[in-house]
């Protein structure tokens, strides 16, 4: 598809935007369950981010959902593209030195590699864990509820699969901790030294 298509390369690069901004840049993928706080957590730690003076962005399944990728299901094939789509976008903020968020279920393994291959050595795979039962307890949408009875097909959790990372750089259990023990335990992993 790329046939007839050339990169054309710039003069600017991710390390001089990292140095024009002061800080080394990274992505940081948040996978889990439906209602696991993946998109909690994101929201904090970009607010801590900000005050810390580091550009940083989410990426939110439910919000992509509304715009580049309002085309897309929640068939295996239409999750594949969801998660190529975001991993491209990732990588272009990326390479524009922002601090990217990403907060998907994303519950392929396969694809979760896709995105770690795509970006490489700054790819930071959190994994909310939060057991099913207590994810459904919460239900902040009522979607479970509606899954339960059918009313939502390929529901995550309920007659769709979710696969746990093997090697997630960081784990961290919002049944078990609290949202700030949580959010402290990613950022001493992901602050760039100079701002740690
Ligand atoms: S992913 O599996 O393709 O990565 P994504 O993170 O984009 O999912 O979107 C998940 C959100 O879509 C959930 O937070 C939920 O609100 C909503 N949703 C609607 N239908 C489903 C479904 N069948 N499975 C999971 N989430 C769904």
């Amino acid at each position: 598809m790329t046939k007839n298509v050339v990169w054309h390369e710039g003069k600017v690069t991710r390390q001089m935007r990292n140095e024009l901004l002061g800080y080394e840049n990274r992505v940081v993928w948040f996978t889990g369950l439906s209602g696991s706080g993946k998109s909690t957590l994101a929201v904090e730690v970009e607010k801590k981010l900000h005050e810390k003076g580091i550009l940083a962005f989410i990426l939110d399944g439910d919000n992509i959902r509304h715009g580049l990728n309002s085309d897309l299901g929640f068939s295996k094939e239409d999750r594949k593209e969801n998660i190529r789509r975001v991993a491209e976008v990732a990588k272009l903020f990326y390479e524009a030195g922002v601090y990217v968020l990403v907060s998907f279920i994303s519950p392929f393994r396969s694809e979760r590699d896709y995105a770690r291959k795509l970006i490489g050595k700054d790819f930071v795979e959190v994994f909310v864990s939060c057991p099913l039962e207590e994810c459904m307890k919460r239900d902040p949408k009522g979607m479970y509820e509606k899954a339960k009875k059918g009313l939502i097909k390929e529901f995550t959790g309920v007659d769709s699969p979710y696969e746990e990372p093997l090697n997630p750089e960081i784990v961290v259990d919002t049944s078990k901790e609290e949202i700030s023990q949580s959010v402290k335990k990613i950022l001493d992993c992901i602050l760039p030294q100079s701002l740690s």
